[in-house]
Order: C-alpha cells, then structure tokens, then sequence
C-alpha cells in the first residue's frame, strides 16, 4: 500500500471514531426542553436544532404537526436535514431513502428492487415526542437507546390569568454547563453586583433579606412574599393598583424558573428555562406574559434584554475561570438554592436508578437570609 493510501486510510478510521458519547454530560434526561421557537419553523422548511448533545432536524406537515427527528438518516448518517420535506415525507438527500414525518418510519427504499425481502417498514429514524406551546417547538428527549413512553406528559405551559393579555420572548445562549446557568439564574446575591441599573437597584441599595422557602414536587418555592422594597418597578405596581404585590417563584427539574406576580387583577408571569445544548454550552428561553397596561412590549424587552445581556457577560467571563477547573464553593444562605438543584437533580437520578420514590431535599420550610 503506497505511503498516501495509508495517510488517508488512517485518517479516515480517526474521522470515523465517535466522540466520547458514553461520557456522562450530566444531562437530565425524559424531560420536555424547548428547541426552537415555532415562528422559525415556516412552510416545508426543515429547521436544524441540538439538545443534550443530540442534533434535531424539526419540521411542521402540512396539516400544522410540529415534528422532530434525530438529523441522521438511519442508512448511513446523512443529515436528514439536508433531503427534502414534501409536508409529509422527509426524502435523504443521498439515496433517498424516505421516512414519515410524525413516526419516522422508512416508506421508501429507491433502490430496491422487486425481488429484494427487506421490510422497509421496519426501519425508523430516530423521532422524539413534540409539541408546539407559548410559541415554542418543544421536544421531549428521551434518554439515549429507549424510547419515548406510550404516555408523554404534556409538555409545560405558562400560566396566564386573564383572556387577554401581552407575551413576549427573550433568549441568550451561555458559554457553560447548564448546571452553571440554571444556579445563574437562581442566584439572589449577584444582583446588586451584576444588575445595577438606575431603573432597577444600585450596589448601595443592597440589604438583608428574609425569604421562606418551601419544597414542591422536583422542585422548590419561593412562598408568596411582597416583593423587595428597592426595586421601582413593584412599588409603581402598587401604587397603581392600590392593592398589594406578592410575587411567587418556583424551580422546577429539570431547568425551569416560574415567576407570578399579582396585584388585584393585574398579574405578570414569566418562565425561564435552561436548556443544555452540548455539555459546554446552554441557552436561556424566556418568556413572559402579562396584562399591566402600563407596560408596553417594547419597553419590557428594552429591560428584558439589558438584563439577559448582563448575564451572558458575566458568565462568559466566568467560562474563561472555569476552563482551568478550579474547586468551587456554595456558601449558605445565599448559594442553598443551588445546593437544592444540585440535591434535587442527585435523588432524582438516584431514584430512577433504583426504581424508588425520589427524596426531596427539603424536609419542609426554611427561611433563607442574605443580603442583595
Ligand atoms: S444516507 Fe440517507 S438514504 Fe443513504
Ligand atoms: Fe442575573
């Protein structure tokens, strides 16, 4: 074998050697995660999405059913993203070989002849429960090798209180493991340092705070409590309505922040959830509804915006620390929320592991103090 055959046989066996699928990524899996906001999704286009490491192609039939499968033709590998959507069928762009679009199951092989015995219709590509809510695509990710169960939950949905009302979108991606943006996001102490705004709170408004937690199903509460007294944008609230503010705020597994606000009939709810793209990187979807006619979308997003940007910055920044791996460390009180997601994600897998009911972190309430 001359010299150049062999450079390019070594190679290719090197190209064709699977990254490290079997490492654990931490990942939770059997959960719904937003891929794509359903207004991405137009006409036949096919929509290219990653969660938990697994490459999506999404799509929506003719008859309006968001769809997702694994973007790998089953044949050899080709993204299916790359073939054809006719609204019903999806065609490989290298044999086109074609596949249901709701089921995944092969329909046609081109090249097979009359006398060939294999059944087409045993064959699948790789598909994942989806459903379309509050202006998302969400994709139930089943873990690798099983597939979904006959029963999916249905995936979330926000709470709204009234007919009508305002909703908007936000999302920024993080340059870290999701375990990083979901105790980011729960984080009460980096606020005065991270979120200064002269429409929101300086550094010199920080002070002690009191809160009551209490345990949930896969999750924790915030228990209704009248919101901080430094920020403008609540006591404008109550002096509106006359009436007075209390805010809720749950965690939820696997990634999901939910806010309430009320105030007589005037109420604010927003969800944020981060969602694991690869191991190394992660995205916040935000969306909030709300019926303050005082409050126009454009002003919201103004804010909005400022402060998701505020928490990219910083945790690009804290990627460049944590590329070195350094020891890290959760200070009580400020840092127990994140030691609940840590314990909560811990029994959860730990339950599933051993077939038996998850415990729960949180053997009742707590109150919490710190100062922000
Ligand atoms: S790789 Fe898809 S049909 Fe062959
Ligand atoms: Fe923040």
């Amino acid at each position: 074998m001359s010299e150049a055959v062999r450079t390019i046989l070594r190679a290719d066996s090197a190209a064709a050697k699977e990254p490290d699928r079997g490492a654990d990524a931490g990942f939770l899996w059997d959960f719904w995660y937003p891929a794509v906001r359903s207004s991405v999704i137009r006409g036949k286009m096919l929509v290219t999405a990653m969660l938990l490491e697994v490459p999506l192609v999404l799509g929506r039939t003719s008859e309006g059913r968001a769809f997702a499968m694994r973007d790998s033709c089953p044949h050899r590998g080709m993204p299916l993203s790359y073939g054809h959507f006719d609204g019903a069928t999806v065609e490989c762009s290298y044999h086109g070989w074609r596949f249901d679009a709701c089921t995944a199951r092969c329909v046609e092989i081109p090249s097979l002849t009359s006398q060939d015995k294999l059944k087409v219709e045993r064959i699948f590509a790789g598909h994942y429960p989806c459903e379309e809510r509050d202006g998302y695509v969400w994709v139930y990710m089943n873990s690798p090798g099983t597939r979904p169960p006959e029963n999916v939950p249905a995936a979330p949905a926000l709470p709204v209180f009234s007919k009508k009302y305002k909703i908007t979108h936000l999302e920024c991606e993080l340059p870290s493991h999701v375990d990083q943006g979901i105790i980011g996001l729960m984080d009460p102490a980096h606020g005065p340092f991270v979120h200064q705004s002269w429409f929101w709170r300086s550094k010199h408004s920080i002070h002690e705070k009191q809160k009551q937690f209490e345990p949930i199903p896969y999750g924790f509460r915030m228990s209704p409590h009248s919101p901080s007294s430094n920020s403008a944008p609540y006591q404008l609230l109550k002096r509106i309505t006359g009436e007075s503010v209390t805010t809720t705020i749950d965690f939820v597994l696997p990634n999901m922040r939910l806010e309430e606000i009320h105030s007589g009939k005037m109420w604010f709810s927003s969800r944020a959830t981060v969602t694991p793209v690869r191991r190394d990187l992660c995205r916040i979807d935000f969306v909030a509804a709300w019926n303050l006619p005082f409050l126009p979308v454009s002003l919201f997003r103004m804010f909005g915006k400022t402060f998701l940007r505020q928490d990219q910055e910083t945790m690009i920044k804290q990627a460049e620390g944590l590329k070195h791996d350094p020891k890290l460390m959760l200070i009580d009180d400020a840092d127990r929320p994140a030691k609940w997601y840590f314990g909560l994600k811990a029994n959860l897998l730990e339950s599933r592991r051993t077939g038996t009911e998850m415990q729960h972190p949180m053997t009742g309430p707590v109150t919490l103090r710190w100062r922000s």
